[in-house]
């Protein structure tokens, strides 16, 4: 098992956190150094220390925090040996298989086992994961990492191709997960590893809509019912500081003056107007131009009148969201570019087999044979 204990302990598995994006697992050994572009580090001074300190490097430059590996942190620094789930689609996974406390769950493939770790914490002692993996050296790596983390009493990792050759349990799992190509070559060794007394469910996780509808085609096929799919999407948020926004009231009055000073503009725009068409002794030839003018005056008095609108609006906006003296404010902002989807996660449901109904008891004859015996002993069976 993954240290429980405050301090950190020569031979403890522990995530080494540099950086958000740098997260790194270490297997603590007395004598040893760490080396990082933060700074070189003695496993001994990692010895004792609580988990979750941040400790500082010899050289008095850069530090890092050790901390106590979870699953979540397991999944953001393993090795990648193949793709890996990732903890929306791994929650989402586990809380619709009903994944629980106790619960027996095959998945396949092993893969980097990052779900593997998630689900083993979710089942616990009492709990059992049958896990397959067909690539001999990933199936190697995986069982030396379980057995490391101290879970192998947990786990039974098979190397096998489970659409060839199946599963090795029967009428055993409570639910089932397959991460493979070709999950719908396995669909029917599933319905045999499910168990037949109570309901189970198995998801499929496919990142092409074609494997999904094969998918879903051997699902029918093989009694599943209530056939679902989905899709997680992750929309990441970022925390940003920016300056505290003027108030409400603030913002209003603004605008109030605002509102007041257009009014007085339009109504000098009606004056000049007036004004203009006031008659003036003049040549034909200027009162043509004059009139002209009017007209132009007319139009860019508009024009004017609409650009100032334009020009207070922009200035409320901007003025709404004023820097003030009042300090700084904490905001999320959703990150613009956001990853596409990594799968079509698909569910379904295997209801149980109602038992074989016999006829009550009293009238519960054994057929006879010709001999006086009964069919069952008959038969030899
Ligand atoms: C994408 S990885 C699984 C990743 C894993 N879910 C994780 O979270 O780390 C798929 C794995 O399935 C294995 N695999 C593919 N087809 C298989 C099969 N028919 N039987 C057993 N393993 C298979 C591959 O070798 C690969 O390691």
């Amino acid at each position: 098992m993954w240290s429980t204990g405050p301090n950190i302990a020569d031979g403890d598995v522990i995530i080494v956190w540099l950086t958000r994006d740098l997260i790194q697992p270490l297997t603590v050994e007395a004598g040893k150094d760490f080396n990082s572009r933060f700074g070189n580090y003695k496993h001994d001074d990692f010895i004792g220390t609580p988990y979750g300190s941040k400790v500082g490097a010899r050289s008095g430059r850069g530090f890092i925090h050790l901390l106590r590996p979870t699953p979540e942190l397991w999944t953001m620094a393993l090795p990648h040996r193949t793709q890996i789930l990732y903890h929306a689609d791994i929650s989402f996974i586990t809380s619709w298989l009903n994944i629980k406390k106790g619960s027996k769950v095959i998945e396949a493939g092993t893969g980097s086992g990052s779900f593997s770790h998630s689900v083993i914490r979710s089942i616990g002692s009492t709990g059992h994961l049958w896990s397959y993996e067909f690539h001999e050296a990933r199936e190697t790596k995986a069982r030396e990492e379980f057995a490391r983390h101290g879970f192998s009493d947990i786990v039974t990792l098979t190397h096998r191709n489970v659409c060839k050759d199946g599963f090795t349990v029967a009428d055993t799992v409570d639910a089932l997960f397959l991460d493979i190509p070709a999950p719908w070559d396995a669909i029917e060794h599933a319905k045999l590893a499910l168990r037949k007394d109570c309901i189970t469910r198995i998801c499929c996780f496919s990142p092409c809509i074609e494997q999904v509808l094969r998918t879903v085609t051997a699902l029918n096929e093989h009694g599943f019912t209530d056939i679902t799919m989905y899709e997680t999407l992750q929309r990441p948020h970022d925390v940003a500081r920016i300056p505290a926004p003027k108030s409400i009231a603030a913002t209003t009055e603004k605008l109030k003056i605002a509102e007041v000073k257009r009014e007085e503009r339009r109504l000098q725009q009606i004056a000049d107007n007036e004004n203009r068409r006031q008659p003036k002794p003049k040549s034909p030839n200027k009162r043509k131009r004059a009139d002209e003018e009017d007209d132009e005056g007319q139009e860019d008095g508009g024009k004017k009148a609409k650009t100032h609108k334009a020009e207070d609006t922009a200035e409320l906006m901007l003025n709404g969201g004023e820097q003030t003296n009042e300090g700084s404010v904490s905001v999320s902002r959703v990150i613009p570019e956001v990853r596409g989807h990594t799968s079509y996660l698909t569910f379904a449901t295997l209801m149980p087999i109602p038992p074989v109904r016999g006829p009550p008891a009293a009238e519960a004859t054994p057929a006879e044979t010709p001999d006086g015996g009964n069919a069952q002993t008959a038969s030899g069976s």
